[in-house]
């Protein structure tokens, strides 16, 4: 079980508030709740409640001791490996610190004054703030009715722009809705062909729907596909800051300038770890879905709407603002995700272990039945 300490107990609240100040974007995306009472259950970042497997705690454990150095040697074995883990070359593969890394790479180098970055909405907003900060186009196509992204309009805006840079989070957050197999393979064959597809997967081993599949299928054919995974969430291993990109070998050379350096030498003997096992993900995605089906089922029982969730969050409708509700779970010990201002009535949970959701269907029903919101 992972716990929060906040860096506040050894770094002092001046040093807290000034990290805080430089980091505006992230606090607000993370939602980062610094008036959170002790023992508070953090459900608002998406998370994984159990942190990294034990098989990543024994490599880490001796990692620590030889840290002093950045093991550069080692690090091309250790590509060799992640990219092996999806059956790619290490030509096809790049690790950064946290998919945010690779995310950004991707912005910093597909899109332009001229090559907008072309978004559903709502999704998760980190590419979008960055080609913004850059100067360069945002495009925003509306998420269809039943929550997939609208390949066809996106399409087209791809199309108009002659090229540029398509986004689809895969489950999306903040929705953990799909975008089925079909309407990416369409989008695939129909896509502009100066554009890049970037498809985002971090809450892709969540997702137990027939429905939806990786698309890692189109890198390996050679399409014009970046597909970006992370260690964060199913692996538990949000703190270690560990993504991946998988393209073909032309886009991740382009990539690779940008890229921040090696990674944490922690932190890739904690992937080594993981990967070892391979029952991680499959036991990890059931244990999910199961305190998942429960809290839908609860939510049904108590007639409270919802839009299905297929990753380890969810949106829940609460018929009034939401921020009035965050704020509310806050002060009974439950920090949940931002509001995200196209659904103005409903709230993100993250869906920890069945604990924390014992104590959050609690809290919640206090909120939404005591009036109290
Ligand atoms: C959809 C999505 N992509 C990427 C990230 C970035 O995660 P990380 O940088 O930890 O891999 C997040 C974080 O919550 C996310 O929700």
């Amino acid at each position: 079980m992972i716990s929060r300490r906040g860096f506040g107990k050894t770094l002092g609240s001046l040093a807290m508030a000034s990290a805080i100040g430089g980091e505006a974007a992230f606090a607000q995306r993370g939602a980062v709740h610094l008036d959170a009472p002790p023992g508070t259950i953090w459900l608002n970042a998406n998370e994984h409640p159990d942190g990294p497997p034990t098989s990543s705690m024994m490599l880490m454990a001796s990692a620590m001791q030889v840290s002093g150095r950045y093991h550069y040697q080692e690090f091309p074995a250790f590509y060799d490996l992640v990219a092996r883990s999806e059956q790619f070359d290490a030509s096809q593969m790049l690790i950064g610190a946290g998919s945010s890394e690779i995310l950004h790479n991707a912005v910093e180098v597909f899109t332009s004054p001229a090559r907008p970055l072309i978004v559903p909405d709502p999704t998760f907003e980190f590419p979008s703030e960055l080609a913004k900060a850059a100067g360069h186009p945002v495009i925003s196509v509306p998420l269809r009715k039943d929550y997939a992204a609208d390949v066809k309009r996106l399409a087209e805006e791809a199309d108009k722009a002659k090229g540029g840079l398509v986004y689809i989070c895969n489950p999306n957050n903040p929705t953990a809705s799909i975008t089925p197999k079909e309407d990416i393979a369409w989008l695939v064959a129909n896509l502009h062909r100066d554009a890049i597809l970037l498809v985002d997967e971090a809450y892709l081993h969540f997702a137990d729907s027939p429905k939806v599949d990786t698309a890692l299928g189109y890198v390996r054919q050679g399409k014009n596909v970046i597909v970006a995974r992370t260690f964060s969430k199913i692996y538990g291993m949000a703190g270690l800051r560990i993504g991946a990109a998988y393209a073909k070998p032309e886009f991740i050379a382009k990539m690779t300038p940008y890229r921040n350096n090696v990674i944490a030498y922690v932190s890739a003997q904690a992937v080594i770890g993981a990967l070892s096992d391979p029952t991680v993900v499959p036991q990890r995605r059931q244990k999910m879905a199961a305190t998942r089906n429960a809290l839908c089922t609860w939510l049904k029982e108590n007639k409270i709407t919802y839009i299905e969730p297929h990753a380890n969050f969810m949106m829940i409708d609460v018929g009034r603002p939401a921020p009035q509700v965050i704020a509310k779970m806050l002060t009974k010990g439950v920090a949940i995700g931002r509001p995200f201002p196209t659904y103005p009535n409903m709230i993100r949970t993250t869906i920890g272990s069945d604990q924390d959701m014992a104590v959050f269907r609690k809290a919640f029903l206090q909120v939404l039945q005591g009036g109290e919101a």
